[in-house]
């Protein structure tokens, strides 16, 4: 069992986006995976209800905490009680966001390769991750990024730059996952489907999201 977080202090970069396809991804390899939506704005849990509403099997049981005090508490509560824990946390440094880095046994940070994301790396999210590996002490969060509405060519001077500056914070191990923007993602996460449930099938994002899943889980 893991309890895995996809945090950022930055709002819009695909926290939601990514925390469904991990999910319903997890199910669909047959695990009982509990989604937890972190965040007042209820994206991921929206998504899931499409899901039940449309029938579409395996379910995910989605749980709803913006709070950071109780997601804490229920989260260690019902943890042991599910294969893995998805946490996708609110934008912004919230006490949601706080509560579950403290608790998750991985992070994962979505960034989008533009100037303004990248910013708010050095000014939020960096002091944030000092913040809480030092209230960790000798447990500290294994945070790791990836590229998130990518360029869809892997070199383009936005990507690589975005990777210099990424790989210029030692508190995030910068991973090689790249994925790109496409319809055929946003879609189906907010359908509450899997790229790979979603028709017409788009293999790249497929194999994306399942690059994604290995690094995970693998
Ligand atoms: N890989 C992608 N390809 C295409 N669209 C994407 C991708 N990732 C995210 N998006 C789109 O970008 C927008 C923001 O994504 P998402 O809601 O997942 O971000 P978030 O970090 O959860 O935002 P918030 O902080 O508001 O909760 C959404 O419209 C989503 O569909
Ligand atoms: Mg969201």
């Amino acid at each position: 069992m893991a309890v895995i977080l996809m945090g950022h202090t930055k709002g819009g970069v695909g926290k939601s986006t990514g925390a469904v396809q991990v999910a319903i991804g997890r199910a669909l390899q047959g695990k009982d995976v509990l989604l937890v939506n972190g965040d007042r704005q209820s994206s991921s849990f929206k998504s899931i209800a499409r899901r039940d509403e449309a029938g579409v099997l395996p379910s995910v049981t989605v749980v709803a905490y913006p709070e950071g005090d109780q997601l804490r508490t229920q989260v260690l509560r019902m943890a042991g009680k599910y294969d893995d824990v998805i946490i996708d946390a609110g934008g912004r440094d919230s006490t949601a966001l706080r509560h579950a880095m403290m608790i998750a046994d991985v992070m994962l940070v979505p960034i989008a390769p533009r100037d303004y994301d990248l910013d708010a790396l050095e000014d939020e999210l960096v002091p944030l991750i000092e913040e809480i590996q030092a209230a960790r002490g000798d447990n500290p969060l294994p945070v790791y990024a990836y590229l998130n509405m990518a360029d869809p060519n892997r070199l383009s001077s936005d990507n690589i730059a975005a990777r210099k500056v990424i790989a210029g914070f030692p508190q995030l191990t910068l991973t090689e996952l790249n994925i790109v923007g496409r319809k055929a993602i946003s879609g189906a996460s907010a359908n509450g489907l899997a790229v790979s449930e979603m028709r017409p099938r788009d293999p790249k994002a497929v194999s994306e999201v399942g690059a994604l899943l290995s690094a995970l889980f693998d």
